[in-house]
């Protein structure tokens, strides 16, 4: 065991976690940040960091013995999943009962692995989730300032318009015309100078060569090229990798302690640092915070925080679903897995509905349009402490996905009406058109205003805050992550300003 000290602690490296560390480290406050997973950086012997989603190895997959891809079936055929070697790979999938939740390992958390899609939510919808934060300052401050720094840019629409890569989303955009809905440009934080390099052959491809879910190689403006390497420019930021934090406990002089077990490529448990500091940020994503927190509760570590801990999560209503095209439709043997596109009909106030037209980029034409729809699922879970497991059990029933699918199928059956096409059932390991035991943008579970106060301060315990995704009341409309580094980027202003946080 060894003992250390350090003024501020961030927990994780993802988005909210990102954007403590880089304002930390600018205003002269020496910070550790400490990450479960890997540092994503050297090539392994065949010369990449990351695997392709067609040829996945050890590298796709935190400790699991297969892949575990979100279609995992093609004509109902066992092709897409690989058996693997147990290692801290970049995605990992956390079952809980009824409701898997997938998320990145790394530095860069999600940002690792996600598809890029960088949307600044409807002005209406994100004051209804969150009255309490003033509108005016986050959509002409904080949102500006995170896509700025996240490097937010559209598809240039002549290059759209007429490149092969993009057949898949030119075919949904007109079918759901057809229906008479709006189809959007969604922004990324993908290259798409790079992506254009790629499609001339000038540039090694990544979005280009089926690269996405298990990491992009090039192309993609992950934190760790954005907020993290900014963080790490400052001079006072240092990141500990493959150091997972366990117990937090509070000392009489309000300092705070972390319990961090050091693991190995194998997951063994090779070293236990207890960790000081004075503030403590977490920014563990909506499953690991709120798991470092409830189980610091129920433990007994951290007494006083409230009932709300461990409340108000939800999945941002994800359903994902595929359609079945005609044979003079063709989707594309190319597919860039950058999706640019969504089905925009959050406005219908009888049933909302944000849907992203997706690649399904097997490398061969399918004749399918994929999409994660984001519904208003009304729906929410709350995690108990299972003391046997010394984990947090998300309580989530079946039940409470059928407003989503509910949602997703009012949508798609116009589309597929004004069409004459039908579903895939296919996909998704059985005969189901819609896959909603599963979602990607987990959100929830210290819900700003109720475990925390209206900046991300934790009730009860100074210095001590909440930075990512589990502040947002389990749903926002949109993909998340623009949101989360703006409410990130809000907490730190706030808190650099008014709380003691350096010394
Ligand atoms: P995030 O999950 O990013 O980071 C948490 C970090 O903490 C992780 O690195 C984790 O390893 C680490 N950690 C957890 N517990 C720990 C512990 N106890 N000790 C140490 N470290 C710990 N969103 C979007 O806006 N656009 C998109 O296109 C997509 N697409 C997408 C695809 C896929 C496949 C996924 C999985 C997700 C997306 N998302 C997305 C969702 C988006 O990536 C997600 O909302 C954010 O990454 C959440 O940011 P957070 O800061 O909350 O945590």
């Amino acid at each position: 065991q060894s003992a250390d000290h350090t003024p501020a602690l961030v927990i994780g490296s993802g988005y909210g976690a990102a954007v403590a560390a880089l304002r930390l480290g600018e205003a002269g406050i020496r910070t550790l940040v400490i990450e479960m997973g890997r540092l994503w950086e050297a090539p392994d012997s065949g010369g990449t960091v990351f695997c392709s989603m067609t040829a996945p190895d050890q590298r796709s997959m935190w400790f699991k013995r297969r892949t575990e891809a979100p279609l995992s079936t093609f004509l109902w055929l066992d092709v897409i999943n690989k058996d693997i070697t147990p290692y801290p790979g970049v995605l990992d999938r956390v079952r809980h009962p009824n409701m898997s939740v997938y998320v990145g390992r790394g530095v860069g958390g999600g940002s690792l692995v996600n598809g890029g899609i960088a949307v600044t939510p409807p002005r209406a919808y994100f004051q209804e989730v969150l009255p309490g934060v003033d509108a005016d300052a986050m959509y002409g401050t904080y949102f500006p300032r995170a896509n700025r720094m996240l490097g937010t840019a559209t598809i240039p629409s002549d290059w759209f318009e007429g490149t092969e890569w993009y057949q898949y989303a030119r075919v949904a955009r007109a079918q759901a015309s057809a229906a008479g809905l709006k189809t959007v440009f969604v922004p990324s934080v993908y290259d798409f100078d790079y992506m254009r390099r790629e499609a001339a052959g000038t540039a090694t491809k990544s979005a280009l060569a089926q690269e996405v879910i298990y990491g992009n190689n090039h192309g993609k403006r992950s934190l760790d090229k954005t907020y993290l390497a900014a963080a790490l420019g400052t001079g006072n930021v240092t990141i500990h990798t493959l150091s997972r934090a366990r117990a937090i406990r509070r000392a009489a002089d309000g300092s705070y302690t972390v319990t961090v077990d050091r693991i190995d490529t194998t997951g063994a448990v090779t070293a236990t640092d207890e960790i000081s500091c004075r503030a403590l940020f977490l920014g563990a994503g909506s499953l690991g915070t709120t798991e470092l927190l409830l189980r610091a509760r129920e433990t007994g570590t951290l007494p006083g925080l409230n009932a709300e801990v461990g409340r108000g999560w939800g999945g941002n209503g994800n359903v994902m679903l595929g359609r079945a095209n005609h044979v003079w439709n063709p989707t594309g043997a190319h597919q860039s897995t950058i999706p640019v596109t969504a089905i925009d009909d959050w406005s219908n106030a009888a049933n909302p509905v944000f849907a992203e037209i997706a690649p399904l980029p097997a490398g061969t034409e399918t004749w399918a349009s994929l999409y994660l729809a984001i519904t208003k699922n009304p729906e929410r879970g709350t995690f108990t402490y299972d003391a046997a497991k010394d984990a947090a059990v998300l309580n989530w029933t079946a039940g409470q996905s059928a407003p989503a699918i509910a949602a997703a199928k009012a949508l798609f059956d116009r589309v597929n009406a004004a069409n004459v096409t039908i579903y895939r059932y296919d996909l998704f390991g059985d005969t189901r058109a819609f896959a909603a035991d599963f979602c990607y943008h987990p959100l929830g579970g210290c819900v700003l205003g109720r475990a925390t106060d209206a900046y991300g301060r934790v009730a009860g315990y100074p210095r001590l805050y909440v930075t990512d995704g589990s502040l947002i009341p389990g749903s926002i409309g949109v993909n998340p992550f623009v949101t989360i580094t703006a409410l990130a980027e809000r907490t730190m202003a706030r808190v650099l300003a008014e709380d003691d946080v350096g010394r």
